[in-house]
């Protein structure tokens, strides 16, 4: 029997101190599907995750430590016992499914809203720079605002609101937590040196930007073992705006992996990025070369993302330039995606229309093979 391309994808990993499946992993893909002013996931959101057990393992859409680090419109919170109450339902149905589930831990920092507040305060940001970024809020996207600069107390407050979700994350039943470092939240505003101003100790210098990020991640690990805590980091944020690359992209990013790389973490969640890079200051990054490039800092558990199909996964793990591989759109339209790779059957084609909806439609009605 020829052996199928994608057969590299189906030997099993070992995560830490647990076995995965396969080296499939389901993207965090923020849905709005949460009770809104309460953030509470519900049992459709329990549906959803459990139709997607097959994947080696499931990351959660990014999920508020705190109702400071809010900011998108819809999504949930992991800080209070009514949302632990939520995602035991959640964690409690995809582990029935034969399913692995780790819960990622948000703070949106300056890429939020007064309007999600419910007192009509500003966002916190490493210092008053707008972000320039485009805020879901209730009923549509409105252009982020300049916040309020953090105080050492507001730093110290997110710091502790890590340690507080983390351990809800834990009581909730999750196997593990991936913090969202990366893109254009929190930790990115506080790397940029275009958002993060301060002279203080966490601005100037790159060990000083990185601060917080290990200070949160140091928090964490008061919680979990290394071997359940993950990290999303790397130099792909948003093209627009005042986070977009600098000169000072890679260098930064550079020294977060080196630095992560002493942690003996569960992974690390690396993006390539689908748009044309040329002519910004990353552009030697385009396609896989962002991959081979951190590959060499980093020699633990990576997982690639962004743009990649099956077979080009399959290359990827099979040279050794990544272990697992995240699937974003994929997951969002194939509920048994693992299976339709596995099998090499067709696959269902999102509707982005749905992504950021509020009901079922688009969600959890996506068929699978055997309903086809
Ligand atoms: C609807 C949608 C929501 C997303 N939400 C998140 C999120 O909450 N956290 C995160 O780290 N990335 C998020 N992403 C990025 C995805 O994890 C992933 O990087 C992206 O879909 C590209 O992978 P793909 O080419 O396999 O789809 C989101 C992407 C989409 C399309």
């Amino acid at each position: 029997m020829p052996t199928r391309p994608t057969e590299v994808l189906f030997t099993p990993y070992a995560l830490g101190d647990l076995q995965l499946k396969n080296r499939i992993v389901m993207a965090p893909l923020t849905r709005t599907r949460a009770e809104n002013r309460g953030k509470v996931p519900n049992g459709l959101m329990a549906e959803y995750y459990a139709q997607r057990a097959g994947a080696g393992l499931i990351i959660t859409e990014g999920t508020f430590v705190s109702e400071q680090g809010q900011g998108w419109y819809g999504a949930p919170g992991v800080y209070n016992a009514e949302q632990a109450a939520g995602w035991r339902r959640v964690t409690d149905a995809v582990h029935s499914a034969g399913g692995l589930i780790f819960v990622q831990l948000w703070h949106q920092g300056s890429v939020s809203h007064r309007f999600l507040y419910a007192d009509g305060r500003l966002p916190l940001g490493p210092s008053a720079v707008n972000p320039e970024q485009l805020i879901h809020v209730e009923g549509g996207k409105v252009p982020s605002e300049t916040p309020r600069e953090m105080s050492l107390q507001d730093i110290k407050q997110a710091v502790e609101d890590f340690r507080h979700a983390a351990q809800v994350a834990q009581d909730a039943g999750f196997d593990g937590v991936q913090i969202q470092g990366g893109f254009v939240y929190i930790f990115q505003q506080f790397l940029h040196e275009v958002t993060n101003r301060r002279t203080d100790q966490y601005g100037g210098p790159v060990e000083n930007r990185a601060r917080l990020l290990f200070e949160a991640l140091e928090a964490v690990l008061e919680v979990w073992p290394s071997n359940r805590v993950g990290v999303k980091a790397g130099p792909m944020m948003s093209e627009h705006g005042a986070l977009r690359a600098t000169d000072e992209t890679l260098r930064t990013s550079e020294y977060v992996y080196r630095k992560l790389a002493d942690y003996k973490l569960s992974h690390v969640l690396l993006m390539r990025q689908n748009a044309d890079l040329t002519g910004t200051p990353i552009e030697h990054l385009s396609g896989d070369a962002v991959v081979h490039h951190f590959r060499r800092l980093y020699e633990g558990t990576l997982i690639l993302n962004v743009g990649i199909n099956a077979q080009h996964a399959a290359q990827l793990v099979g040279e050794g330039a990544g272990d697992l591989v995240a699937f974003g759109r994929g997951y969002i339209a194939n509920p048994d995606l693992a299976e339709r790779i596995r099998r090499d059957a067709p696959l269902n084609e999102p509707r982005p229309e749905y992504f950021y909806g509020a009901s079922a439609t688009g969600y959890t009605d996506y068929p699978a093979l055997s309903q086809s």
